[in-house]
């Protein structure tokens, strides 16, 4: 087919295209399209009027409307810094018994401790809180220096065997390794602490083993760990009756106690987190134990 023909069905030109018989027709653009286009051109010129378009130089057009980002920004952030200020100042000042008691500042303690925990605390004593070996479960475990928030509160500001000079110390004797007792005594000292935490004795001679133990650890045990086993606060002592261990509860882990002896290093965060973030971890630590029980 020839240029310029008029395709005799719609009335329109054709464009002289053609493929197996079939003829490409030379249709105008939609008038639909031209309107858009016309649109989107009317509304950049008004856009360009009212806000902030063109740069010029060191500075830009700034539009009749003077909208500007940055000083939204530097509102809502100063807001944000007010709303913390006030938060924070009431966890400061309340005591923990009230913070404790109040929903609404507790989720900000949830949300921040967590953060604060994961940060600091999380690569010794684990995301949940339960320790692992040589690090205490401090979700659950019986507590080793007390569980009122002032001790907590101790703990994490002073260390234990930390390099500060008001540290807590806590010494477990290597009772073998410095020869203070004989390998029979530890051993028979160890066939009782198995027994504190309800393992019976496994016949006739650990049953003797254990009741030898049980003088050797009066003499030589109960000064920090208390006559019935379960501990002593002052001296960071744990509670040898419960199912929790730091170093392991099996026999070989308490020979090995006994044996070197254990001495925890639990940093101080005076002076590296600030008493505010030190008390939001202690009443996330007590939370955990609350939800827990
Ligand atoms: C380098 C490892 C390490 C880090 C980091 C660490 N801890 Fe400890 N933490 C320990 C050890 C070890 C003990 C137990 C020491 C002992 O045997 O007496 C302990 C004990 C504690 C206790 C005392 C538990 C009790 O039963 O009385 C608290 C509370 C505690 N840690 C809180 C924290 C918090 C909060 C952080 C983060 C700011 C933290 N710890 C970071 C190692 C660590
Ligand atoms: C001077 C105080 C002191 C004396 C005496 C002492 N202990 Fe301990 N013991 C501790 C402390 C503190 C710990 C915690 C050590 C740590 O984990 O940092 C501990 C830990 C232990 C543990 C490990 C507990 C665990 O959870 O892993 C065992 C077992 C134990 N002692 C048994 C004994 C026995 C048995 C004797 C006596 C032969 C004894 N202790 C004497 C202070 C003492």
């Amino acid at each position: 087919m020839a240029i310029g023909q008029r395709d005799p069905h719609t009335g329109h030109m054709t464009t002289g295209h053609e493929w197996n018989g079939i003829t490409e027709l030379n249709s105008p653009v939609p008038r639909v399209i031209f309107f858009f286009l016309g649109a989107a051109f009317l509304y950049s010129l008004v856009y360009w009027v009212l806000m902030p378009a063109w740069p010029i130089g060191v500075t830009y057009t700034k539009g009749l409307l003077g909208a500007n980002q940055n000083l939204a920004l530097a509102k809502s952030m100063k807001e944000a810094a007010a709303a913390r200020e006030t938060w924070a100042r009431h966890i400061e000042t309340a005591s923990y018994d009230e913070i404790l008691a109040d929903n609404s500042a507790m989720q900000t303690v949830r949300q921040t401790g967590r953060a604060l925990f994961g940060d600091n605390c999380a690569a010794c004593h684990g995301q949940d809180a339960k320790g692992g070996k040589g690090y205490p479960n401090l979700a659950q475990a019986p507590w080793l220096w007390g569980g009122t928030p002032d001790e907590i509160a101790r703990t994490i500001q002073f260390g234990i065997n930390a390099d500060h000079p008001d540290t807590r110390v806590s010494q477990m004797p290597a009772f073998g390794r410095d020869q203070m007792l004989s390998r029979p005594d530890i051993l028979d000292a160890a066939a009782y602490v198995e027994t504190l935490s309800g393992t019976a004795p496994a016949g006739e001679a650990e049953r003797a083993r254990a009741a030898k133990g049980k003088e050797i650890f009066a003499a030589n045990c109960a000064a920090c760990h208390g006559e019935d086993g379960k501990g002593k606060h002052d001296m960071g002592a744990p509670d040898l009756t419960d199912r929790f261990w730091i170093n392991g509860g099996g026999p070989q882990a308490i020979l090995d106690t006994l044996n070197n002896g254990h001495q925890g290093h639990m940093p101080a965060w005076d002076g590296r987190l600030t008493p505010l973030d030190r008390k939001i971890l202690t009443l996330y630590i007590l939370d955990l134990r609350a939800e827990r029980k």
